[in-house]
């Protein structure tokens, strides 16, 4: 699908986000191996959350949808063994987390996605719980589908080679299934929303500085829970407010916690009119509403932990970063190379088409400040973020851009052109 953006002057009014991808996808995985019902509340509507759904359902679960998600929990021993392959659409984070539950069950799962999934590295996670006592097989080692042969695990400590909240997730999924206490070291802070989540379910997990611990075997409860608006998806948006020349927008209840929220203390060094008007705590996690007006943008620096933290944030930042006055420089950032498109190669593409220059390296890139946009055919490769930040980078275009494979946007923000649209003029 083809969508046309034509260039916008003004962003106004208040928009609602979908639920937060990552924290859905927690929620549901893990209502699922919980005793009784669980609802909840704003679960993300895009496509990479419905692929974790359909496949608890695969396992045996009863997913309902009557506006709320409703999960009939079976207990960490409730799921059954697949009919056939689980297929996890475009989402990492559902094959990688949900391998780590796979990889205790007593009997073996194939497990794979689409053309994108399936060039993603899985060593990642299946180190680890082979050290558990797993055994996995991958297409030439390393790919999608996997299959997970499962088997009684032990616990572990393990130090995550690469900042990877989907890894951390993994092993920390699989370790309710060991009888003790599974360690995770972490280097570098990722989102913590795992650990928030199993809290909330019941399971005694322990944070200090950077060791995780969880105590294996524990009852999980049903419980009812409400999914904060994604900030990843207000990024967009808060981009979007600076692209034009006059912009007030409040965004509502978007998820605040402090390992995502990182974003809006660059935006707003960066010299961003972002305000946070009000937080509440829901699930263990915050929410408050923004309010973003446009502003002069100076630029800024990604690098270290911070680019492992705005990892997903860097497409539409490298857009802004073009607009501002002082262009953006990101390093340390080559794990952009394998998410759901190379995104270092994806975003220069694109930023070129539009005749905004921009140096790549191999482990991020430079985009000048000052730059203008030209009217371009974007292609966002079939990567959600990529249609995503070249939609609002075409608002600031001089003339109507076409964007192909524009539908990607679904996998995490299916309602974003229309809101786009409501909020533009
Ligand atoms: C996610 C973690 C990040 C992020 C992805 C969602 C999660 O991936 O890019 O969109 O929900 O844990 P990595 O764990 O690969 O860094």
């Amino acid at each position: 699908m083809r969508q046309i953006i034509t260039p916008a002057k003004s962003i106004t009014g208040s928009v609602l986000l979908p639920g937060d991808k990552s924290i859905s996808h927690r929620y549901g995985m893990l209502a699922s191996i919980a005793e009784g019902t669980s609802r909840i509340r704003n679960y993300s509507t895009g496509a990479d959350c419905q692929s974790t759904l359909a496949c608890m359902r695969a396992l045996g679960i009863s997913v309902q949808n009557d506006g709320d998600v409703v999960i009939e929990g079976r207990g960490l021993d409730g799921l059954r063994e697949a009919a056939g392959p689980l297929d996890c659409g475009n989402s990492g984070s559902t094959i990688r987390m949900l391998s780590g539950i796979l990889a205790a069950q007593p009997f073996t799962t194939v497990i794979g996605g689409d053309e994108s999934l399936s060039r993603r590295p899985m060593e990642r996670i299946m180190r680890p719980l082979e050290q558990m006592g797993a055994r996995l097989e991958a297409r030439d080692g390393r790919f999608p589908p996997l299959t997970v042969h499962g088997a009684a695990l032990h616990p572990i400590e393990y130090t995550l080679p690469i900042p990877s909240a989907q890894v951390k997730s993994c092993v920390l999924l699989a370790g309710l299934y060991a009888e003790g206490v599974t360690v995770v070291n972490e280097p570098v802070r990722t989102r913590d929303h795992t650990e928030l989540a199993l809290t909330e379910f019941g399971a005694e997990v322990e944070r200090r500085r950077g060791v995780i611990s969880l105590k294996g075997r524990p009852r999980l409860e049903g419980r009812e829970l409400a999914v904060p608006g994604d900030i990843s998806s207000a990024a967009f948006f808060i981009v979007a407010a600076q692209m034009v020349p006059e912009a007030d927008l409040v965004i509502r209840s978007v998820g605040l916690n402090p390992t995502r929220s990182r974003l809006l203390d660059f935006l707003s060094g960066a010299g961003v009119q972002v305000k946070v008007l009000d937080i509440q705590q829901s699930g263990g996690e915050l929410i408050g509403d923004l309010r973003v007006r446009s502003s002069r943008v100076r630029g800024g620096r990604i690098d270290g932990d911070l680019a492992a933290a705005l990892i997903d944030e860097i497409p539409v930042l490298a857009v802004l970063g073009a607009r501002s006055e002082d262009g953006l420089v990101v390093a340390d950032a080559a794990e952009l190379k394998v998410k759901e498109t190379d995104r270092i190669a994806t975003v220069a593409d694109n930023l070129r088409r539009m005749g905004v220059a921009v140096e790549t390296r191999a482990d991020g890139f430079t985009v000048p400040g000052r730059q203008r946009f030209h009217a371009a055919q974007i292609d966002s490769f079939g990567d959600h973020r990529i249609a995503m930040a070249f939609s609002v980078a075409a608002l600031a275009a001089d003339g109507p851009c076409e964007i192909d494979n524009a539908d990607a946007a679904s996998v995490s923000f299916p309602e974003f052109f229309d809101t786009l649209r409501r909020i533009a003029a």
